[in-house]
């Protein structure tokens, strides 16, 4: 992953990443700038590592090394909930409901106060 220069606008940044299962080092110094109102991609092939680096950034799993900012208030340390609830929601790559609810109620489950569509 190339890294791009920190601008201090920067709503999310992460440097230093590092993850490692085993022998296998999945995330290595991983670096990555996302600014306000930016839309950003990640590619790479099968295994490269990117869902281990989104896991990383919302704390799903516990870096070995780095630090992740959003918003200007480190958050490498708080519980996935906690983020969340600051404004920064993953999707998982495979989705999933659950299953004991109704419709409405896996829908009400959504993160609230989105900009995008509304449950009304
Ligand atoms: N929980 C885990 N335990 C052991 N190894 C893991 C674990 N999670 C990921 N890995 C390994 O880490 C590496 C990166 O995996 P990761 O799932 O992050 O890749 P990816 O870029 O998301 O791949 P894909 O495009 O297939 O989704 C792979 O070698 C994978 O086997
Ligand atoms: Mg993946």
């Amino acid at each position: 992953m190339n890294p791009t220069v920190a601008q201090p606008s920067s709503l999310l940044s992460a440097t230093g990443l590092c993850k490692s299962f085993g022998g296998i080092h999945a995330v290595q110094n991983a670096e990555i700038h996302v600014e306000q109102g930016s839309i950003v991609g990640l590619i790479g092939p099968n295994g490269a590592g990117k869902t281990t680096l989104f896991n990383l950034l919302c704390n799903f799993l516990t870096p070995d090394q780095g630090t992740v900012v959003f918003d200007g208030t480190p958050i490498q340390s708080l519980p996935c909930h906690k983020i969340a609830l600051q404004g920064m929601v993953r999707t998982f790559q495979v989705a999933r409901v659950l299953s004991r609810l109704s419709v409405l109620d896996n829908m009400l489950l959504a993160a609230p106060h989105q900009q995008g569509e509304q449950l009304r």
